[in-house]
């Protein structure tokens, strides 16, 4: 599995950008999500029962800081070890999370195009076909996985 060092840094350079911007990002996140999926509302418990997604609600921040998180921590491991390791967390256990809140596969694609749409926006000018292309391998071998797992608990 080839991840380079430049695809590395490229995710790692724009995290660091983006991370400043975490309550816009993620609300933003929530929104592609859910315009492209609504019936992931009900999934998350902080989405049930409200009709819009809620500004600055820290749980909304979390999933969405989360994503980005592991995908850039995995995408540091994908270069130094040349395999998916996450940090601060277990495959295992986001496994079974997710196998437990009903995610399904397709969800995975419908948060992939959310994300890279967010990174496309937030990073503007400095985005690139490139940087596109490093998050999107980064996400691909997290999600799959992620899936991996789901499936040898389910
Ligand atoms: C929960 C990460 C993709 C839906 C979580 C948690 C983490 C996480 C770490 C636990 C949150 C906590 O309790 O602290 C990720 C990562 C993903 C990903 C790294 C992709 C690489 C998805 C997808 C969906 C999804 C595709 C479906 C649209 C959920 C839901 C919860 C959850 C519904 C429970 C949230 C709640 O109600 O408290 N995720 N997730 N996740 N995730 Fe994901």
């Amino acid at each position: 599995m080839v991840f380079s060092e430049k695809q590395e840094s490229l995710v790692k350079e724009s995290w660091e950008v983006m991370k400043q911007n975490v309550p816009e990002l993620s609300l933003r996140l929530f929104t592609l999500i859910m315009e492209n999926a609504p019936e992931a509302k009900n999934m998350f418990s902080f989405l049930q029962n409200t009709d819009e997604i809620p500004r600055n609600n820290p749980k909304v921040r979390a999933h969405a800081v989360k994503v980005f998180k592991t995908t850039c921590e995995s995408a540091i491991q994908l270069h130094q070890k040349g395999k998916v390791v996450v940090a601060d967390t277990t495959l295992k256990w986001l496994g079974a999370v997710h196998l437990q809140k009903g995610v399904m596969g397709p969800h995975f694609e419908v948060v992939k195009d959310a994300l890279l749409r967010t990174i496309k926006e937030a990073m503007g000018d400095k985005w690139s076909e490139e940087m596109n292309g490093a998050w999107s391998q980064a996400y691909d071998l997290l999600a799959i996985a992620i899936q991996d797992e789901m499936k040898a608990e389910a």
